[in-house]
């Protein structure tokens, strides 16, 4: 009778061992634990025997269901834990896969350079003033002393959309313009922009290109205080090394007018192939606003002084970055545009 027991506990113990999952495992215990199982069944024989054999039946069938029971208990910890594990592989996120990439277009190197400038200025304390591309023959020429059929005005070929309209051909109407809204109080303002001129394209002209134009007028103000902004300028985008001069040029609308040059950042100034041997690369034109513009914008000229400069952006980029052709700004090859900072 025991060795039944004995064998019963052996198969039991070993149809829990072989149990893989939860499920299995609940059979094992139907099996033997279950109302209609083998330990109840073995119970119900404790009737037929006789008194004397009773308890240590009793006792043999207790023994085996504790068995199987602690088993049974110790298998099913081992077989959660081996499903929450295979739940927790199954539902994990795999961060090393790569995730999803977007591509955004770097900074076109024209804005790119049109901002810093104007951050330049604006730390400087000027205020950005708009403009019209489409502008007053007025603005663009009378108002900057050149009056019609003025030789100056073939300086500047222009688009005409009819008579007296025109693209502007530089950033220098805007002068005129904040003029006459503030007429005789101090100003110091930039206007970035594009601008239109009937060139032949080539390698450093298109008939479409940017210019940031600056103008302050206060009292008492002299070439001295435009070098030192100019100066301050070309060292901020330049870097410290770099020194501006100043050569006499012509502008109708400043006197005296500048060109102003930056000392060649390939050579510092020696003279090399990018400076043309001259050691200086032209930036810029500039001068003292022309009391002549100040008064036919009604500034008093007994008490008004201006300076005012017109900076070409990509003539700055080029230098910047090192660009060899205008035309690379407009024809959106992403190998050129690639190359520049995402922001
Ligand atoms: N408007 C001039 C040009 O386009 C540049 C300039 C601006 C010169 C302001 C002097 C003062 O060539």
């Amino acid at each position: 009778m025991y060795s039944e027991f004995e064998k019963i506990q052996k198969e039991a113990l070993n149809s829990i061992d072989l149990a893989l999952d939860l499920s299995m495992l609940d059979e094992v215990k139907n099996t033997y634990l279950s109302k209609k199982g083998i330990v109840v069944s073995l119970m119900s024989r404790l009737k037929d025997l006789a008194p004397e054999d009773k308890k240590a039946y009793g006792q043999g069938v207790n023994e085996l269901k504790k068995v199987i029971e602690d088993a049974l208990f110790d298998r099913q910890r081992v077989l959660a834990d081996v499903a929450l594990n295979q739940k927790l592989n199954e539902e994990k996120i795999d961060i090393s896969l790569p995730g999803k990439t977007f591509n955004t277009a770097p900074m076109h190197p024209f804005h790119l350079i049109k901002d810093e400038i104007s951050e330049i200025f604006l730390g400087m304390g000027y205020t950005i003033a708009e403009g019209n591309e489409i502008e007053e023959d007025y603005f663009n020429f009378t108002l900057l002393n050149m009056p019609e059929n003025h030789p100056a005005r073939d300086m500047q070929d222009s688009f005409y959309i009819n008579k007296n309209t025109l693209l502007r051909t530089h950033t220098s109407p805007v002068q005129a313009r904040e003029m006459q809204k503030h007429k005789n109080t101090p100003l110091k303002i930039i206007s970035p922009g594009k601008v239109y001129r009937r060139d032949d394209d080539d390698n450093t002209h298109s008939h479409q290109f940017g210019q940031v134009e600056g103008l302050v007028i206060a009292e008492s103000l002299s070439l001295g205080h435009l070098k030192a902004t100019l100066d301050l300028f070309v060292k901020k985008m330049f870097g410290p090394k770099r020194e501006i001069r100043f050569r006499a040029s012509y502008f109708p609308f400043t006197e005296p007018s500048v060109e102003v040059d930056v000392s060649c950042h390939e050579c510092n100034g020696k003279g090399c192939a990018t400076c043309k041997g001259t050691g200086w690369i032209e930036i810029l034109g500039a001068g003292m606003v022309n009391p002549h513009v100040l008064e036919m914008n009604g500034y008093d000229i007994q008490k008004f002084t201006g300076f005012a400069f017109g900076i070409g952006i990509e003539r700055v980029a080029m230098l910047r970055f090192g660009i060899d052709d205008i035309r690379r700004f407009y024809q959106n090859d992403v190998r050129f545009l690639d190359q520049f900072p995402k922001r």
